[in-house]
């Protein structure tokens, strides 16, 4: 199969993670027969820096084009960074937002799982750890209170700040859609999470999760608020299979949830639209204090070049390989320094890259 993906490296640690992916896609390529072609493109701080803004039409018209995209990080040091003196609509973190809007992208799948390999990374207790834990969080990606109406202004002489959390039924039932699908692939389990006891936007998430849950009679669904959750994802995470819930929730809960798989550096994500079009990152940031020094973390990005494998272009087998070389890697003890521990191997970002593409 031949297919063209577009690249955003992006700021940070993204060239360096991205580069490591795409040697794994030319693995795969070549043992499998595919082509694959990339187009690089700007967003985010380097598109400020060359184009004065994060996002330009260009890259949105061409990343449409392509058939998936595979993006590392953006943004910088927001204490010291010149972008952070921007507007807040023309720093790097809008051309972020400003893309997954204009793709559609509405579905971020973030699976969070345990590699035994990695239980010492973990920072939970033994007791609990020892159960391992397989989850996916399916966050909504371009509602809610990142895209609601928001302004600062002075009102009787105080300043007010106002950020607005709205959904529409359509934008519920879409994500629960997805999450009940992807709940039939795994143990059939989807557990909502809201905030039902004080929020009307969560009432009406809930009441549409349940009527769409009909449609689903295999599947177990339960409702959890998301203080109630947060507490559970240290105290029990193997409880959880597929969690739905809000864009703003989502990025808290998928943050806490990645530290307990040992670090943010493991955490793959999609971000899809209806089709199967999508944009492949890793969850983390774009770690500015480790940029451009060949220590990062890269299986994370390679992870959500396997999610663009299995998702995006139907290659099952192929995203099987990538993540059992992962698996093996870890298995041989090589470790960057965000998982590493006692009597493993550390190795640098371009080195766990290499070690990953000779097990392909
Ligand atoms: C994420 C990130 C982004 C988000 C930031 C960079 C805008 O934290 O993808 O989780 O909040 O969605
Ligand atoms: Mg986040």
């Amino acid at each position: 199969m031949e297919k063209n993906i577009a690249v955003i490296k992006g700021d940070g640690i993204g060239p360096e993670i991205v580069t490591e992916a795409m040697k794994i896609l030319d693995r795969v390529a070549e043992k499998y027969g595919h082509v694959f072609n990339y187009e690089q493109l700007l967003m985010g701080g380097c598109s400020i820096d060359v184009n004065g803004v994060p996002l330009t039409d260009e890259t949105i018209e061409r990343c449409k084009a392509a058939d998936a995209v595979l993006m590392g990080s953006i943004g910088g040091d927001t204490t010291t960074s010149p972008w952070y003196k921007l507007p807040a609509d023309r720093r790097p973190e809008a051309g972020l937002l400003g893309i997954r809007k204009a793709l559609g992208l509405f579905a971020n799948l973030r699976p969070c799982l345990l590699y035994p390999q990695l239980s010492g990374a973990c920072p939970l207790k033994e007791e609990i750890s020892s159960k391992g834990f397989d989850m996916l969080i399916m966050r909504e990606l371009t509602g809610g209170l990142y895209f609601g109406n928001r302004k600062t202004e002075e009102i009787d002489g105080v300043m007010t700040a106002v950020d607005t959390l709205k959904y529409d039924e359509n934008e519920i039932r879409r994500i629960a859609v997805k999450a009940f699908d992807v709940a039939m692939q795994r143990k059939k389990k989807v557990t909502s999470v809201d905030k039902a006891n004080v929020l009307d936007s969560s009432r009406h998430w809930r009441k549409v999760v349940e009527e769409v849950a009909k449609d689903y009679p295999e599947v177990a669904l339960e409702h959890m608020l998301v203080d109630n959750c947060a507490m559970q994802l240290v105290k029990d995470p193997a409880q959880f299979d597929v969690m739905v819930t809000e864009n703003m929730f989502g990025d808290i809960l998928s943050d806490e949830a990645s530290m307990i798989t040992g670090s943010i550096g493991m955490l793959p994500s999609a971000s899809m639209n209806e089709t199967r079009f999508g944009l492949y990152e890793p969850s983390g940031g774009s770690a500015p204090d480790i940029a451009g020094q060949n220590k990062a973390n890269p299986i994370a990005t390679i992870l959500s070049a396997a999610m663009m494998l299995r998702y995006s272009f139907g290659m099952a087998e192929e995203a099987d390989a990538v993540e059992g070389a992962v698996a093996k890697v870890l298995e041989e003890g090589y470790r960057t320094g965000d998982i590493m521990s006692d009597g493993m191997k550390p190795v640098s970002c371009s080195d766990m890259g290499d070690k990953i593409t000779e097990f392909i």
